[in-house]
C-alpha cells in the first residue's frame, strides 16, 4: 500500500509517499519562514499564496523521489483542518483534484490525529498510549484508544506551549520560529538565574495553564533591560530563556506524571508516554519527559524531531491508518477550520457502520 500525504494548513507546504509498512519514500517540506520573518509569525494570505504556488511542483517532486507513478497509489491523504482555513483549501483542492483525475480513494485527515499517531510510523507501538500533544496551537493530553478514538484528558486553559515559546522569542528578539531559538539560548543560560511562576502546579486534574508564565517572562524581561532591545545582554537573555524553558519542564513533567497515574488506572498499564507535535523537537523537554515516564515505570516514546515539526509524512500515515479501516471520505468533504479530536471517533463510528 502507497498513500501520497499532503500538508498545507500552517506555513510549511509538504508533500509525502509513505507505505503500509512505514517506509517513507519520499518526505519533502518547503518552509516558508523567509516569507512570513519580516512579519514576526504567519501571515495567512501569504501562507495560502505561496502553498499554492509551490503545491503542484512539491507533489511532483515526492512522487517522483518516491519512484511511482499515480496509478499506483492506494489513496490521497490531505490535512483538511485545523488550520489557517485559505491554506487548508490549497491542499484539499489539489488532493482532491488528483483523487478525481485517478479515480482514488481520497482520506480527509486531522491535522491533530496526524501528529497523534506519527509515533505508529515505522513502530511496533500498540494502542492504547497516553500522548501529550504539543504545538503552536495545541496543549493536550489524551488517551489514543485507536484510529479516530480520542479521549481528552486534559488541555490548555489559556495558550499552546509552542505560542510561549514563539512570544518568549519575540520578547527577546530571538526572531521566528521561536521554540528552536529559545532552546539554543536556554542552551547557554542558567535556569536559576529568573525565579518564574509554574502555574497549575500542584492544582487538581490536568489541564495546563502558560499566560501566566508568558507575563512573567514580559515582566522579567522588562526588569532586565531585554524587553524589545536588540543591545540587552546575551548572557541574561539565555539565563531568561533557560529559566522559561525549565518552567515549561516543571510543568509539562508534573501534569505527564499525574496522566500516567490516571491513565494506568483507565487502562491497567504503565504508560506508555508518547508526545508530538512541534514543541516535542525540544530536547530538554525530552529528557525532562523521558525521567517522567521512567519514573512511572514506562518509556517515552518520541519521533524523531523532524517528524514533530509540521511533515506531510504524518498525514500520509494517517492516511494509511484510516484506509486500512475502510475509512475513506468523499469529495465533498468540507475543509474544517476548527476539528477538535474528540469529534473524530463519532465520525469514525458512523462511517464504519
Ligand atoms: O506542530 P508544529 O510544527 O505546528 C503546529 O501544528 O502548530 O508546531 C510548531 C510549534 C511552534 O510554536 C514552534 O516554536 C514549536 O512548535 N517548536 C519548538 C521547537 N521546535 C518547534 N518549541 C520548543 N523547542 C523546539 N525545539
Ligand atoms: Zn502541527
Amino acid at each position: 500500500m502507497s498513500v501520497l500525504g499532503i500538508e498545507t494548513s500552517c506555513d510549511e507546504t509538504a508533500a509525502a509517499v509513505v507505505t503500509g509498512a512505514g517506509e517513507i519514500r519520499a518526505n519533502l517540506v518547503l518552509s516558508q519562514l523567509d516569507e512570513h520573518r519580516p512579519y514576526g509569525g504567519v501571515v495567512p494570505e501569504i501562507a495560502a499564496r505561496s502553498h499554492l504556488d509551490h503545491i503542484d511542483g512539491l507533489v511532483e517532486r515526492a512522487m517522483a523521489e518516491a519512484g511511482i507513478d499515480f496509478p499506483e497509489l492506494d489513496g490521497i491523504a490531505v490535512t483538511a483542518g485545523p488550520g489557517l482555513i485559505g491554506g487548508v483549501f490549497v491542499g484539499v483542492m489539489t488532493a482532491k483534484a488528483i483523487a478525481l483525475a485517478w479515480d482514488l480513494p481520497f482520506l480527509a485527515v486531522n491535522h491533530l490525529e496526524g501528529h497523534a499517531l506519527t509515533a505508529r510510523l515505522g513502530t511496533d507501538l500498540a494502542f492504547p498510549y497516553l500522548l501529550l500533544l504539543v504545538s503552536g496551537g495545541h496543549c493536550q493530553l489524551l488517551a489514543v484508544e485507536g484510529v479516530g478514538r480520542y479521549r481528552r484528558l486534559g488541555g490548555t486553559i489559556d495558550d499552546a506551549v509552542g505560542e510561549a515559546f514563539d512570544k518568549t522569542a519575540k520578547l527577546l528578539g530571538l526572531g521566528y520560529p521561536g521554540g528552536p531559538a529559545v532552546e539554543r539560548q536556554a542552551a547557554e543560560g542558567d535556569p536559576t538565574a529568573f525565579d518564574l511562576p509554574r502555574p497549575m502546579l500542584g492544582r487538581p486534574g490536568l489541564d495546563f495553564s502558560f499566560s501566566g508564565l508568558k507575563t512573567a517572562v514580559r515582566h522579567a524581561a522588562d526588569t532586565a533591560g531585554l524587553l524589545d532591545n536588540p543591545d540587552g545582554d546575551p548572557a541574561r537573555k539565555a539565563d531568561l530563556a533557560a529559566a522559561f524553558q525549565t518552567a515549561v519542564g516543571d510543568i509539562l513533567a508534573e501534569r505527564c506524571a499525574k496522566a500516567l497515574a490516571v491513565f494506568a488506572e483507565d487502562y491497567g498499564q504503565a504508560g506508555p508516554l508518547v508526545v508530538a507535535g512541534g514543541v516535542a523537537a525540544n530536547r530538554h523537554l525530552r529528557q525532562r519527559l523521558d525521567a517522567v515516564a521512567q519514573d512511572a515505570g514506562s518509556a517515552l516514546i518520541a519521533p524523531p524531531p523532524a517528524l514533530c515539526t509540521d511533515n506531510a509524512a504524518m498525514i500520509a500515515w494517517a492516511g494509511v491508518e484510516r484506509l486500512r479501516l475502510g475509512l475513506t471520505d468523499p469529495l465533498d468533504f468540507a475543509a474544517r477550520p476548527r476539528w477538535p479530536l474528540e469529534d473524530l471517533g463519532a465520525a469514525a463510528a458512523t462511517r464504519a457502520g
